[in-house]
């Protein structure tokens, strides 16, 4: 089946079903397995599904490993804006993922490019990551690698558009977003043995129609995918509403 396969459900809550169907079955199969989360709030809904199917003991994540895509320079772990204090609000406080198994960059490490070097070998140690689950930005960045950033970049640090710290305004107190952050790079993220993007909202519909259906270039990181063998995207109806039909693109 050509990749990228489009699940296009009615809204947020039935593609968080959807990925967390793919994601209870990968850990019912490999319990060790390696995931690639996100922040932000198109996770928020799949989030709060794998807590509830973790209460209802539907899956064990003891022996899952997670790898944060991104993280802000700047900002202690745990700090209030960090992805370290939004993970741990929204996924790692609620199921049993064990602390040393969950893995973001450190923002605040005094060398960061020694950092990005050090997360990079963490991922090859872990034996690579086995689901990467993707959102993505209005400028059609995965992660934080923003338009014009190579297909071959690994773990890097970035400076992030100013499009991109107003998207994430909301996360913070005041408007002191960070202007820099550590993203894993297009190149670990299609390392990834499967991929999972999920977009919702009709704010996502025309960067999601350049992603799938536009050139494949640097100018839409996301259109990267297409260069992947094995990716599902999980769209809701108002952002999959300028998708064609064609033949890149496997409709389910
Ligand atoms: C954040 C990340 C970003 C977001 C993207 C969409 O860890 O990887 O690429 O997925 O900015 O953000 P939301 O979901 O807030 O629209």
């Amino acid at each position: 089946m050509p990749s990228p396969v489009l699940t296009v459900v009615e809204d947020a809550t039935e593609g968080a079903r959807i990925v967390a169907d793919g994601i209870e079955n990968l850990v019912r199969s490999r319990p060790d397995a390696v995931l690639a989360l996100p922040t932000g709030r198109t996770p928020l809904p799949l989030y709060d599904e794998l807590s509830r199917r973790y209460r209802a003991g539907r899956i064990d994540f003891e022996r899952v490993r997670t790898f944060n895509l991104d993280e802000w320079v700047g900002l202690r772990p745990g700090s209030p804006g960090s992805y370290a204090a939004f993970m741990a609000e929204h996924l790692f406080s609620r199921v049993n993922l064990r602390p040393e198994n969950c893995h973001i960059p450190d923002g605040a490490a005094p060398d960061l490019d020694a950092e990005c070097a050090r997360y990079e070998q963490l991922i090859r140690e872990a034996g690579g990551i086995d689901l990467a689950i993707l959102g993505i930005g209005h400028n059609g960045h995965i992660g934080f690698n923003e338009p014009g950033t190579s297909f071959e970049m690994r773990t890097h640090v970035v400076q992030v558009t100013p499009e991109t710290r107003a998207s994430n305004r909301w996360a913070f107190a005041t408007d002191d977003v960070p202007s820099r952050a550590i993203t894993v790079g297009i190149a670990t993220i299609l390392d990834a043995r499967a991929i999972v993007l999920m977009a919702t909202g009709p704010d996502k519909a025309e960067v999601l129609a350049r992603a799938l259906q536009g050139e494949i270039d640097p100018s839409v990181p996301a259109s990267a995918l297409r260069l992947h063998p094995c990716v599902q995207v999980v769209a809701d109806t108002a952002a999959a509403r300028l998708l064609g039909r064609s033949r890149e693109l496997t409709f389910e």
